[in-house]
């Protein structure tokens, strides 16, 4: 008799192991290998001797396509981070932390397509009826025709959604609570997330709908995760941000049908999730812009420029070894820019604890904001505010140049729009706009950059005003 193949997975990563263990050798997760049944999910063969196949038809690349490929929603955030709207046929998954506010921003992304005499169908398997309605009315969505269901088998989430017209988007929220019959394994495991997503993601395809899945970030690994259905899915978007902050970030991470890097920026209110369209004056809110360490980032998050301050504290430690803490940036970049400063600058910081925030809990990605953050460490150790009016975008490298960046027109022309007629910039830029009135200051390396701080600062001290 044939022995039933078991198989260890890890819920994390989705790493698969011969036997059990305490770790994971993919992800380095403790305590997320759970024994699988190899038949159920996908690879799983039927266990028989296959049949044999049949051929199906070859066509074209050029060919009809049934009808306009995208739904959009009207929130034009949404919209920028899915690309121009949903399509049509397509899976796009939508990650976050457990309450950050996925089911909000689908529950009102599903009114605004209703309104447009789109059918919408929502599938809740983590609230029941009562309370999705209870959201919905809160939201101002009670009135629009999206249908409901509470359900978190597959196989009836497939008949309902099957049954009567073709919906035009279909929503699972979420991932984690699906369950087949046909797959033996626990909810919430890989095998399970897997079948389910899967089988979704074929209704799509057959018939047209666009799916939006929503999965739940897991930090312990005992459910699996977004992450391990990323790669089946037309495209990914996550919904991040910060308990302590309002606001909130539709970032796009894969994308088959547009962009990545795009982001959607939204603001949590009583009322649901409110559309942020200028960013930067968020991010800017309130500046104080006379205090020491703190400089404006000209970033960009995929075709759209994003001010942000940048803010240092550097102070002396009495400690052996001295603290370094980052929020919103890479510590280990922080640690680079450091050692640059010290080594090519003479600037030392072996004495000094270094803090560095981000203001708004926001989270800068780009290496672009090296220059920016150089900028407020040596403006925070010196004492010296920097001035006002001006932001700051380079790359530096380990030698102390500063790099040029990309979109270097966008970042000034948003910096002006918003007051900021200062700029420090690379000083091997291509694209810098001519016969702008701007006062662009290039840089060509560290030590330059150092000393023009002190240079304009020494000059703002002896304005009798600022006495
Ligand atoms: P929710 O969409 O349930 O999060 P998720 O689906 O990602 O788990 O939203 C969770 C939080 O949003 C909840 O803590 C309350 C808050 N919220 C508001 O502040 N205003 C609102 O109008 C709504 C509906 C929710
Ligand atoms: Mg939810």
């Amino acid at each position: 008799m044939a022995k039933s193949k078991t198989q260890f997975v890890c819920q994390n990563c989705g790493t698969v192991h011969n036997r059990w263990a305490g770790k994971c050798d993919g992800c380095g997760e403790w305590n997320t290998i759970i024994e699988d049944d190899q038949m159920g999910g996908i690879g799983g063969g039927p266990g028989k001797v296959p049949k044999k196949g049949r051929a199906v038809a070859l066509t074209t690349l050029s060919g009809e396509t049934e009808e306009a490929p995208r739904i959009f929603t009207g929130i034009s955030e949404l919209d920028r981070a899915t690309g121009g709207g949903f399509v049509r046929g397509s899976a796009v998954l939508v990650g976050g932390d457990p309450g950050i506010g996925k089911s909000t921003l689908l529950m009102q992304a599903a009114a605004a397509l209703s309104r447009r005499g789109h059918r919408i169908i929502y599938v809740s398997g983590e609230e029941a009826v009562a309370q999705v309605r209870l959201r919905a009315q809160r939201l101002g969505a009670a009135d629009t025709e999206v249908l409901l269901a509470a359900e978190t088998n597959v196989e009836d989430i497939l008949a309902t959604i099957g049954e009567g017209k073709r919906p035009d988007l279909v929503i699972i929220d979420s991932i984690q609570t699906l369950w087949s019959d046909t797959a033996d394994s626990a909810p919430g495991t890989v095998t399970q997330v897997r079948t389910g997503v899967q089988a979704m993601i074929r209704f799509a395809k057959q018939t047209g709908a666009a799916m939006v899945l929503v999965g739940h970030v897991t930090k312990e690994g005992q459910i699996a995760g977004p992450r391990v259905v990323e790669h089946m899915v037309d495209a990914v978007l996550y919904f991040e941000g910060d308990r302590g902050h309002h606001y909130r970030i539709l970032r796009t991470v894969k994308n088959r049908f547009g962009p990545t890097d795009e982001i959607g920026v939204f603001e949590m209110s009583d009322k649901g999730l409110r559309e942020v369209t200028n960013p930067s004056e968020l991010f800017l809110g309130e500046r104080n812009s006379k205090s020491p360490g703190a400089a404006v980032f000209a970033g960009m998050e995929g075709t759209r420029p994003v001010l942000v301050e940048v803010q240092a504290l550097v102070a002396p430690t009495s400690l052996g070894t001295p603290r370094r803490a980052v929020v919103g940036w890479d510590s280990s970049r922080l640690s680079m820019i450091l050692a640059v400063l010290e080594a090519h600058c003479g600037v030392k910081l072996g004495q000094h604890d270094v803090y560095l925030n981000v203001a708004g809990g926001y989270r800068i990605t780009e290496p672009a904001a090296d220059l920016a953050v150089a900028s407020a460490l040596v403006s925070s150790l010196a004492g010296l505010a920097l001035p006002a009016d001006c932001v700051y975008f380079g790359e530096i490298s380990l030698s102390g140049a500063v790099r040029p960046v990309s979109q270097t027109a966008q970042r000034l022309k948003e910096a002006e729009k918003l007051g900021f007629a200062g700029a420090m910039l690379p000083a091997t830029s291509t694209e810098v706009p001519k016969g702008a009135n701007g006062r662009w200051v290039t840089i060509e390396d560290l030590p330059d950059l150092v000393s023009r701080i002190a240079g304009s600062a020494s000059k703002l001290r002896q304005t009798p005003e600022d006495d």
